[in-house]
């Protein structure tokens, strides 16, 4: 039988991990889990319920109460965040949780609810996890590390298109585009877990790659992770 490995995959925002992510996850039949989406959720619940970042005593009750979950039904790439029971795919996408995300991502009690959570899927192997510390926190020990990039101008207008796609007509080029500067920076020069590219990741700067390219270049890479397991 085939040894599985685990498969951590980070990078910038919105340079097309989690596509990658999910096409590795399909081709090994391993599970995919979008840890950006876990700290959308924990946003979302706290603009919700009115909890400000500063508020630790409110945001610690909170975390007690949540229940995040992931439903995938890979014939329709049906893949959605749930949370406590509830479909917030949607929610988790908009403007007011991408402005507010990366400052939730730096409180560390937030990172210790999550990175636990991500640390008990992973120890079953045969994971795929895209986010931002995987391979240095949630899996230093992943067999194989991927750290993926992609000028930020490309970035931006790709994640406009996704955004105009969902219905998100009246957001501009340039709000995105200074959305995705002000997380990248947040997110790199954070003291706690700042997106750092592990030692031994391989790096992939898709900018000029079509998904055909950057695919096939990624399932090599994890076909020669699993012979070497
Ligand atoms: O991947 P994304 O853009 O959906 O992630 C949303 C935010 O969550 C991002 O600004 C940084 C944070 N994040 C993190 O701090 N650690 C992770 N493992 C994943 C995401």
């Amino acid at each position: 039988m085939t040894k599985k490995i685990n498969i951590a995959i980070d990078g910038y925002s919105s340079c097309g991990k989690g596509t990658l992510a999910k096409v590795i996850a399909k081709s090994l039949n391993y599970i995919f889990i979008d840890t950006g989406a876990m700290y959308r959720a924990v946003t979302y619940a706290m603009i919700q319920k009115g909890i400000d970042v500063n508020n630790l005593v409110e945001l610690e009750e909170l975390l007690k109460s949540l229940n995040i979950t992931f439903k995938h039904l890979p014939e329709g790439d049906f893949y959605h965040t749930f949370l406590n029971g509830e479909d917030i795919e949607n929610d988790i996408r908009t403007m007011p949780v991408s402005n507010l995300v990366s400052q939730v991502s730096k409180i560390q009690i937030v990172r210790d609810f999550l990175v636990k959570q991500q640390q008990e899927i992973g120890a079953q192997k045969g994971v795929v996890m895209d986010g931002r510390d995987i391979g240095t926190v949630v899996f230093p020990d992943a067999e194989l590390k991927i750290f993926m990039t992609a000028k930020a101008e490309i970035r931006a207008q790709r994640r406009l298109n996704e955004l105009k796609e969902n219905g998100n007509l009246n957001i501009s080029f340039e709000e995105v585009l200074k959305n995705l500067n002000e997380r990248d920076y947040i997110d790199s020069n954070r003291e706690n877990s700042p997106l750092l590219k592990a030692q031994d990741a391989i790096v992939i700067d898709n900018s000029e790659l079509s998904k055909a390219e950057q695919n096939e270049l990624a399932l090599s890479f994890a076909h020669k992770a699993i012979e070497n397991a």
